[in-house]
C-alpha cells in the first residue's frame, strides 16, 4: 500500500516523549553542522520556540504538512492565541505566498463550476479548494475528494457537511498516482503534492494519473514551486529577485533557518516552468497557460486534456 508523501503523523501530536526525542536528534545535527543560516544559539531557540506550539511540533516530526495545517495556514483564522512564533510564521513567513496562491486557485476554480460538471481535488486534504466555491447557481455539479489520509477525508466530510454540499460530494481513499477514476472528471486541483516528489519519472506518472481520470477537454490546475535565487547575503545580485517573494532578509533568514536547516521540509522540490510544461506534455496533457503572480512567482499551470 502506498503512503502519503507530505507526512506521517495524525494531526494532533499528544506524545511528548517523542516530541523530545526527535528534537533531541536535530538538536545534535545542529551542533554538528559545518553551516547554519543563523548562529547556532538562536537556530536552537528557533527549535525549542517550534515545541511550543501544535503546528511546530507537526512540523517537527513530519517535515511537510497535512490537509489540516494546510487549511489552517491558508484560512489564517487559530481558534485561540498564538505564539509569537507561530503569528509569524502566520503573517510573515513564505508560507503567507501560498495563502495568496490558493485564493488565486480559487479565483480560476470558479471559472468550472457549471451545470453538471465533476469536479475534484487530489490530494483534497480537507478540500478548502472546492467547498469554498458558490454553487448556489448550478446544478448537478458533482465534488469528488481523493486523499491518502483517512484522518484528512474525515475533516473533508465534516467540512462538506459544514457547507451544506455533503449530498453532493464524494470521497476516496485512493493514491494520487493510482487513481481509479478513468474519463471521469472535467477539473483536477491539485495542490502541494507535486512539491514533495524529486523524481521526474515519478512526477510524469502522477500527472498521467491525472490525464486518465480527466474526461477529454478536461482541465488541470497545478501549482509548482520553481527554484529560488541563492539567498541575497550570498549573491548581492540576486536581492531583486528575492523581492518578488515579499520577504525581508531578516525573515528570510528565519524562513531558512526553520524550514530548512531545522526541519528539513521534504516539499522544497523546485521545477522551473520548462520541467513542468514537459511532464505535463509527456503525461498527454496539453499546457494552456502558467500563471505567476504579480511579483512572478508561485505559478499555477492550466493544462488540458485534448
Ligand atoms: C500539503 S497537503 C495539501 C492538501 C490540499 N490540496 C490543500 O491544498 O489544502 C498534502 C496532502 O497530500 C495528501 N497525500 C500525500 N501523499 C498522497 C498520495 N500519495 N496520494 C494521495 N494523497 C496524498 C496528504 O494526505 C495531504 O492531504
Amino acid at each position: 500500500m502506498a503512503s502519503t508523501v507530505s507526512h506521517h503523523t495524525g494531526t494532533r501530536i499528544t506524545d511528548a516523549a517523542s516530541t523530545e526525542r526527535i528534537t533531541a536528534d536535530i538538536e545534535r545535527r545542529l551542533r554538528a553542522a559545518d553551516r547554519l543560516v543563523l548562529p547556532l544559539e538562536d537556530t536552537l531557540e528557533l527549535l525549542h520556540h517550534l515545541q511550543q506550539f501544535e503546528l511546530g511540533r507537526f512540523l517537527l516530526h513530519n517535515r511537510g504538512l497535512n490537509g489540516y495545517w494546510t487549511s489552517y495556514i491558508f484560512r489564517n483564522r487559530p481558534k485561540g492565541p498564538v505564539t509569537p512564533l507561530e503569528h509569524w510564521l502566520l503573517n510573515n513567513s513564505l508560507l503567507c505566498q501560498a495563502r495568496e496562491r490558493y485564493h488565486r486557485f480559487r479565483e480560476l476554480i470558479a471559472e468550472h463550476v457549471t451545470d453538471g460538471a465533476t469536479l475534484a481535488s487530489v490530494p483534497c486534504g480537507v478540500m478548502d479548494d472546492l467547498l469554498e466555491q458558490d454553487y448556489r447557481n448550478v446544478t448537478g455539479t458533482r465534488l469528488v475528494g481523493v486523499d491518502l489520509d483517512t484522518e484528512s477525508l474525515r475533516y473533508a466530510e465534516e467540512n462538506a457537511q459544514r457547507h451544506g454540499l455533503a449530498e453532493h460530494t464524494s470521497f476516496r481513499h485512493e493514491d494520487a498516482w493510482n487513481l481509479g477514476a478513468e474519463a471521469e472528471f472535467d477539473l483536477v486541483v491539485s495542490n502541494g503534492l507535486n512539491m514533495y516528489e524529486s523524481d521526474p519519472a515519478r512526477l510524469t506518472d502522477l500527472y498521467r494519473s491525472f490525464h486518465r481520470a480527466l474526461r477529454p477537454g478536461g482541465r488541470l490546475l497545478i501549482s509548482f514551486l520553481t527554484p529560488p535565487p541563492p539567498p541575497p547575503w550570498e549573491a548581492p545580485e540576486h536581492a531583486a529577485a528575492w523581492a518578488k517573494y515579499r520577504i525581508g532578509e531578516d525573515d528570510l533568514r528565519r524562513e531558512l533557518s526553520i524550514m530548512g536547516d531545522i526541519v528539513q521540509a521534504t516539499y522544497l522540490n523546485f521545477a522551473s516552468e520548462s520541467d513542468v510544461r514537459s511532464q505535463l506534455e509527456a503525461a498527454g496533457l496539453t499546457v494552456q497557460a502558467v500563471r505567476y503572480n504579480a511579483g512572478g512567482v508561485l505559478p499555477i499551470a492550466i493544462a488540458v486534456k485534448q
